[in-house]
C-alpha cells in the first residue's frame, strides 16, 4: 500500500516535472528588460509571463508564433521599447497598441506579415520616436497614418517591402519643425512613383532641421521633375541651406536616362556644383543599354534621347534629343521604296535614310525643318527639281554612293549661302558634253564641296576627279564613222553578221530604244480592244507606295487605262472587284513580292489571272519581280511552275521599266459593240 502511495506521488512528480518541460515559452527577466520566446504560440504563458513583469521596460517577444499583436501587453505599464519581429503578425491592433501608447517609444515589427499600415494606427503612440518594420510584406502605408499625432516620430524604417509608390507626407511629422533628423527607410521596396498629397514643401523645415529619405534598391526609373520641383519648390537661400543638410538617397535604382530624365539631370548637376563628393549623386543610368552604368551627372545633355512612335514610319527609327530639340529619323531598311511623307514633327529634324530601293531624291514637306540630310547608299538616280529650294535650307546634304549621273542643271541657279556641306562622292557622273556645265558649278561652290577631289568621272576621263578632268575631255561620242565605212566597204559577210547581231540582241536593243528615245514604239505589238481597261495591276497593299508613286506614273505616261485598287466599288465584296479587275482588262500585271506571297488575296488573284491567262490566249499575264530575294518557301503550286516556264521582269534590271513597257502591247480602242465576257461569274452569285 505504502509502496503504492509511494509509487502514485513518483508518477504525480513526474508529471509536474514533465509540465515544467513541456513550457512553450522561456520568461526571461534581466534587469530592466524581458525576454519572452516561446516554440510555439501560447497566449495564456505570454500573458503570465507579462503580468509578473508589469514594469518592464523593454519587452522582446520574437519568434514566438505571433499571429496579432498580444491583448496582454496592456499590463505593461512603463514599456519603452516593444520588439515583436520573427513572428506573423498582419494587422497593426490600434486598440491593443493604445494601452500601451502612454509611454511606448521604440516598436519593432521587423519579419512579420503586416501588409498595410493603417490610418490611426499609431494615432495613440504620441510619445513613439522609431518604428522599425522593415521586412514585412507592406504594400501600402495609408495616407495619414504616420501624421501630426506622432509628436516625435523621426525614424522610420520600412525597408525590404512591397510597397510600388511613397507619399511625402511621410516627412511631415513634428520633428522636422524641431532639431532632429527625421529618417524614412523605404529601400529595397518596388517604388517607382511618388505622390505628394499633402503638398510637403523644402521649405516647410526649419533652419537646421534634416530628413532623409532612402530610396535606394527601388524601380525608380524617371525623375519627374515637376514633382521634385513641387517639393524642392526653393524659394529663399535658407531654403538651400536647408535642402543642403537633407538627403534622398535614390542610388541602385532602375533609372532610364532618356529625355524624360533630362530636366532632373540639369537639377542634378546644378546641386551637385554646390556639393561635389556628396555620394548622393552617384546613381547611375540603368537605360539604354550604351550609358549603362555611367552616372546620371556624366551623361552629356546630348544622349538624353526618346524614341518617338507617332508618325515614325515602321521602316524607320525616329528619336529626340531634348537638348538639342532635335528629332532624328533613320530610315535604314531596304523594303524603303521612297522617302517617307510623313515623319514625326519637329523644329529641327535630322534624316538618314539608306535603302536600295529609293530611286529618286523627290521633294517633301518636311524638309524645310530639316537641317541634316543623308541619302548615301540608295539608288538614286535623279534629284527632282522640285527638290531644288532644300539647298537653299539645308545644312548638309549627303548623296554619296549613289545612282546620280549628273545633277539638275537649274541647281545653277540655286542659292547656297545657308549650306555649309554637299557631299557627292561615290556616283557614276557622266563626263561629256552635256555635263561640262557641272564641273564649273563645282569648281564655283567648291568650298561647299568637302569631297570635291573624290567626286569622279565615270565616263571620258574616267577615274578623273570632275574638277581636274580637262574642258577637252567632256565631248559627245559622236557616230562611229568607222564602223559605217567598215559596213559599206567590208562587204556582205559583215552585214549578215551585223543583222545577226541585231536580231539576238533585239530584245535589249528595243529596250535600249524605248529607254532613251522613247521612239521606236512600233516595235511593240498592237492590240485592238473592247475591254474598258487595259491592265489591272494585282499587288500587295505593303507595295502601296512603290505601285502608287513609280509604276502607276510610268503606266499612265502611256496612257493605259489602269484598273487599281481605286477602282473598286466599294460595299462590293472583294472577290467580285478582284474578278470585275481581271475581266475588264486585257494584261493583269502581278507586282511579285514577299508581301505578295504572304497575302491570301493577292494568291487568289493572281490564280484568277492565270486561269483567264490559259483560257483566253488573247488576255496577257505579266509578272513583275518588286524584290532582289524572293522567299521561295511561299512560291507554290501554280506560281511556281509559271515562273519556272514563263518570262518575268525583275524591278532590279536595268531599264526594266522599258522592259515591262515592251512586254505590254498598245492598245487600240475599239469603239463598237462590247464584247466583253460577263463582268462577274455568276458561280459567285451561287
Ligand atoms: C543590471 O543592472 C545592474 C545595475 O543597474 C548592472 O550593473 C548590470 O550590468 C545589469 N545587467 C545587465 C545584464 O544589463
Ligand atoms: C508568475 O506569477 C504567478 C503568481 O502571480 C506564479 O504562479 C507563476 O509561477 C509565475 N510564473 C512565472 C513564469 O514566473
Ligand atoms: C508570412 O509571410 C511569409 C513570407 O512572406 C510566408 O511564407 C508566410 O506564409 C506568411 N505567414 C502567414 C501566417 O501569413
Ligand atoms: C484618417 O483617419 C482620421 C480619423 O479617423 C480621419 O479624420 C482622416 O480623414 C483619415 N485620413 C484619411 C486620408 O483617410
Ligand atoms: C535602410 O535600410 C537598409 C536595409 O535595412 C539599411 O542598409 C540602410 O542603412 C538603412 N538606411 C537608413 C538611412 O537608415
Ligand atoms: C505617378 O503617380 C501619379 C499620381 O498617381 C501619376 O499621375 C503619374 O502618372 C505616375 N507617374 C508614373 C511615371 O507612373
Ligand atoms: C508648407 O509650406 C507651404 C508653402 O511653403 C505652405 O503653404 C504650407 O502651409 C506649409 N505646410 C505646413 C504643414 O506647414
Ligand atoms: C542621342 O541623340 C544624339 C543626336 O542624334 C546622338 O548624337 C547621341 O548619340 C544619342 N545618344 C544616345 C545615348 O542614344
Ligand atoms: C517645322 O517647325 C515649325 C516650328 O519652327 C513647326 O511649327 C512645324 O510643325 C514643323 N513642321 C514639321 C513638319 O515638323
Ligand atoms: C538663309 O538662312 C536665313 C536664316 O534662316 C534665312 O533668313 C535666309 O532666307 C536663308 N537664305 C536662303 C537663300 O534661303
Amino acid at each position: 500500500m505504502i509502496l503504492h502511495i509511494t509509487l502514485l506521488s513518483y508518477v504525480i512528480v513526474l508529471f509536474n516535472f514533465s509540465l515544467c518541460l513541456c513550457a512553450s515559452c522561456s520568461c526571461q527577466r534581466l534587469n530592466q528588460s524581458l525576454h519572452i520566446e516561446c516554440r510555439q504560440f501560447d497566449q495564456q504563458e505570454i500573458r503570465h509571463c507579462l503580468e509578473n513583469n508589469t514594469d518592464a521596460i523593454e519587452v522582446y517577444i520574437i519568434k514566438s508564433g505571433l499571429t496579432s499583436i498580444p491583448p496582454s501587453i496592456s499590463v505593461l505599464t512603463s514599456v519603452q521599447l516593444l520588439d515583436l519581429s520573427y513572428n506573423y503578425i498582419q494587422e497593426i491592433d490600434k486598440y491593443t497598441l493604445s494601452s500601451i501608447g502612454g509611454t511606448l517609444q521604440v516598436l519593432i515589427m521587423s519579419y512579420n506579415n503586416v501588409s498595410v499600415l493603417r490610418n490611426g494606427s499609431l494615432d495613440k503612440l504620441v510619445h513613439l520616436k522609431e518604428i522599425v518594420m522593415d521586412h514585412n510584406c507592406l504594400e501600402e502605408i495609408e495616407l495619414d497614418a504616420i501624421n501630426s499625432k506622432s509628436g516625435s516620430l523621426c525614424n522610420m524604417q520600412f525597408s525590404y517591402n512591397q510597397m510600388k509608390s511613397i507619399d511625402l507626407s511621410l516627412l511631415f511629422v513634428p520633428k522636422l519643425y524641431e532639431q532632429a533628423r527625421v529618417t524614412v527607410n523605404v529601400s529595397n521596396n518596388l517604388i517607382s512613383n511618388g505622390t505628394n498629397n499633402k503638398g510637403f514643401r523644402i521649405s516647410n523645415i526649419s533652419l537646421n532641421n534634416r530628413f532623409f529619405l532612402d530610396l535606394k534598391v527601388n524601380k525608380i526609373e524617371t525623375v519627374d521633375v515637376e514633382y521634385f520641383l513641387q517639393i524642392t519648390h526653393i524659394e529663399t537661400l535658407t531654403d538651400l541651406y536647408n535642402l543642403g543638410s537633407s538627403g534622398i538617397d535614390i542610388r541602385f535604382n532602375p533609372l532610364i536616362c532618356d529625355c524624360r530624365l533630362f530636366p532632373f539631370s540639369f537639377y542634378v548637376n546644378f546641386f551637385r556644383f554646390m556639393d561635389k563628393y556628396n555620394y548622393l549623386f552617384e546613381f547611375t543610368c540603368n537605360d539604354p543599354q550604351s550609358l549603362r552604368g555611367r552616372r546620371v551627372f556624366d551623361v552629356p545633355v546630348n544622349d538624353f534621347n526618346c524614341s518617338v512612335q507617332n508618325d515614325c514610319p515602321p521602316q524607320c527609327l525616329c528619336t529626340r534629343t531634348v537638348s538639342l530639340d532635335l528629332i532624328t529619323v533613320v530610315c535604314d531598311k531596304d523594303v524603303l521604296v521612297s522617302i517617307p511623307y510623313v515623319i514625326p514633327k519637329g523644329r529641327r529634324i535630322q534624316m538618314f535614310l539608306h535603302s536600295r530601293n529609293v530611286r529618286e531624291l523627290s521633294d517633301r514637306p518636311y524638309f524645310k525643318n530639316v537641317t541634316d540630310l543623308d541619302v548615301s547608299s540608295c539608288s538614286i538616280a535623279s534629284i527632282n527639281e522640285n527638290f531644288l529650294h532644300n539647298f537653299e535650307t539645308m545644312k548638309t546634304i549627303t548623296i554619296t554612293d549613289n545612282s546620280l549621273t549628273t545633277l539638275p542643271k537649274s541647281i545653277q541657279t540655286v542659292n547656297l549661302e545657308n549650306l555649309t556641306s554637299l557631299y557627292l562622292h561615290g556616283n557614276p557622273y557622266v563626263c561629256d558634253c552635256h555635263s561640262l556645265w557641272l564641273k564649273s558649278w563645282l569648281k564655283k561652290n567648291g568650298n561647299k564641296i568637302p569631297d570635291l577631289e573624290q567626286v569622279l568621272c565615270d565616263t571620258g576621263p574616267k577615274g578623273k576627279p570632275i574638277v581636274d578632268a580637262s574642258d577637252a575631255d567632256f565631248v559627245c561620242d559622236g557616230i562611229n564613222i568607222s564602223l559605217i565605212l567598215a559596213i559599206s566597204f567590208g562587204g556582205a559577210s559583215a552585214l549578215v553578221l551585223f543583222v545577226f547581231a541585231i536580231y539576238i540582241f533585239r530584245e535589249s536593243i528595243q529596250v535600249f530604244l524605248i529607254a532613251n528615245y522613247s521612239c521606236c514604239q512600233c516595235l511593240r505589238r498592237k492590240v485592238a480592244t473592247n475591254l474598258p481597261f487595259d491592265i489591272f495591276i494585282s499587288y500587295s497593299s505593303h507595295d502601296e507606295i512603290y505601285v502608287q508613286e513609280v509604276l502607276i506614273p510610268n503606266l499612265k505616261k502611256h496612257e493605259f487605262r489602269l484598273f487599281t485598287q481605286d477602282n473598286f466599288i466599294p460595299g462590293v465584296p472583294i472577290t467580285e472587284n478582284i474578278l470585275r479587275g481581271i475581266d475588264s482588262s486585257f494584261t493583269t500585271l502581278i507586282v511579285l513580292s514577299n508581301r505578295f506571297l504572304e497575302s491570301d488575296w493577292c494568291k487568289f488573284e493572281f490564280q484568277q489571272a492565270y486561269d483567264k491567262a490559259l483560257k483566253e490566249r488573247e488576255r496577257h499575264l505579266i509578272v513583275l519581280i518588286l524584290e532582289e530575294k524572293l522567299d521561295k518557301t511561299l512560291i507554290q503550286g501554280t506560281l511556281k511552275s509559271y515562273l519556272k516556264t514563263n518570262n518575268f521582269i525583275k524591278t532590279s534590271e536595268n531599264r526594266y521599266l522599258s522592259r515591262l513597257l515592251l512586254a505590254l502591247p498598245r492598245m487600240q480602242v475599239n469603239i463598237g459593240p462590247s464584247e466583253t465576257t460577263p463582268l462577274l461569274r455568276e458561280i459567285f452569285f451561287q
